[in-house]
């Protein structure tokens, strides 16, 4: 085949989060999580949608897995809703709750379909909330005895375990830029919150350990992003030094370094309170995992704001360059510089996309149809960048496209449409778009024509 042949064993998979597309949001005992409680407040989302219904994952499973075996896909992330388990965020395990899972999990191994599974995709108990959330560290050691009890009674094998997904966006969209659950506008708490999530992944990677899962792999997935300057003046190479740190570095370096970057600690403390540690955080945080995921949808271009403080610095958008629904440049380049910037700086170490994908206006015809070609350039471009990363020498192991089917996109509520299946949010009816045909045949031939 003349064109892009993936490993052997390259991983192909699509990727979901519980909030997002299953609904049933008090079915079998689950308890309320933030995102019902920031939903339901009018004003938050795009007309004020929630995710009561969503995809109707939750009773229409059977159906989306066998739509998955259509397109082939060897493996599905999907991740756990923390208040299907723990209605309280702590206390009696709710076996209901785990049951959902364990069919899910049946129905994919069913079709040989391996599950990738992440145990938190921002649903936090509202309980926990109340008690102060992630800004409150017994939090961490409530996420640490979750994850014990589902590494202990989700009785089945799973194939990838990630602890958090994309703690950067838990904490500075959640609590600095107040956009998501739970809606708190306060920088110093987000550096407080990120470090209890870096916390809470170090410990539940230490009662993983002691769990009797040894074959299984367990890692964190990372929203990362290439920063770069808008020009060559060295007022904006270092304002996209300081915004690398703040969007990539301030994870990256604790996870795999063992440290914060000193720098973006100097930078933070004039002018925000650092986060409250305690002694061995460091170790517990940096204990060696088995794989990075990284979720990677864009780049990052900065120009300074002409001020040294500045780590966001001004963002650029450069006018004839094609953008998503979501207004993010297309740029798989970055793909590229990203994935080997990693493997150089912070491997030798499995990586694995576990999202990347877009948003377009997609239309369903009276056909049934949907034709989104800008989504099929997007992929296979974003595709391309991964394959020359390989060829490069990084072990990437798979790749996961953002997202299996439309769903509920957080503060747009159902305004953007990502899936490569198309739903009909009236009816619940399912539809293949153009995409999720062009993607089975990529699975079928494991790479790409050209
Ligand atoms: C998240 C997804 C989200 C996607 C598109 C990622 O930040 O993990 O839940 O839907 O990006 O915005």
């Amino acid at each position: 085949m003349a064109g892009y042949l993936f490993p052997s064993d390259f991983q192909w998979g699509a990727a979901t989060a519980s909030y997002q597309i299953e609904g049933s949001i008090e079915a079998d005992g689950k308890g309320e999580s933030i995102w019902d409680r920031f939903t339901h407040t009018p004003g938050q989302i795009w007309n004020n949608e929630t995710g009561d219904l969503a995809c109707d994952h939750y009773r229409r499973y059977r159906e989306d897995v066998k739509m998955m075996a259509d397109l082939g896909l060897n493996t599905y992330r999907f991740s756990i809703s923390w208040p299907r388990i723990f209605p309280n965020g702590k206390g009696i395990l709710n076996e209901k709750g785990l049951d959902f899972y364990r069919r899910l999990i049946d129905e994919l191994h069913k079709h040989k379909i391996k599950p990738a599974v992440t145990l938190y995709h921002w649903d936090l108990p509202q309980p926990l909330q109340d008690q102060g959330g992630w800004n409150n560290r017994d939090t961490a050691y409530y996420f640490a005895d979750y994850a014990a009890a589902v590494f202990e009674s989700l009785d089945l094998p799973v194939e990838l375990w990630i602890t958090l997904n994309e703690p950067w966006v838990v904490a500075y969209l959640g609590h600095a830029f107040g956009i998501h659950a739970p809606g708190i506008s306060d920088f110093s708490t987000a550096l407080q919150v990120g470090h209890h999530l870096l916390l809470a992944h170090g410990l539940a990677v230490r009662v993983f350990r002691e769990a009797d899962r040894r074959e299984e792999p367990i890692g964190i997935t990372l929203n990362l992003a290439p920063v770069q300057p808008n020009t060559d003046s060295p007022e904006d190479i270092e304002a996209a030094k300081r915004s690398d740190g703040f969007m990539n570095r301030w994870f990256l370096d604790p996870l795999f370094r063992g440290y914060y970057p000193p720098e973006m600690v100097e930078i933070f403390s004039r002018r925000l309170k650092l986060p409250d540690q305690e002694e061995g955080d460091a170790a517990i945080i940096s204990q060696p995992v088995d794989f990075l995921g990284i979720n990677n949808y864009t780049r990052v271009l900065v120009e300074s704001s002409g001020s040294q403080d500045d780590f966001m610095g001004n963002p650029v958008n450069p006018p004839d360059q094609e953008y998503t629904e979501m207004g993010w440049e297309v740029y798989p380049e970055g793909l590229y510089q990203l994935l080997t910037r990693v493997h150089h700086d912070y491997g030798p170490l499995p990586l694995y996309v576990t999202e990347n994908g877009a948003a377009f206006p997609d239309q369903l015809t009276t056909a049934g149809e949907v034709e989104d070609p800008r989504r099929i350039n997007y992929l296979q471009s974003y595709l391309q960048a991964a394959w020359r990363a390989i060829e490069a020498g990084v072990p990437l192991k798979g790749y996961y496209v953002w997202t299996l089917m439309d769903n509920f996109e957080w503060a747009f509520g159902y305004s953007k449409r990502f899936g490569l299946i198309y739903i009909d949010y009236q009816t619940q009816k399912r539809y293949l778009k153009k995409s999720a045909h062009w993607y089975k045949e990529v699975i079928a031939r494991n790479g790409l024509l050209k």
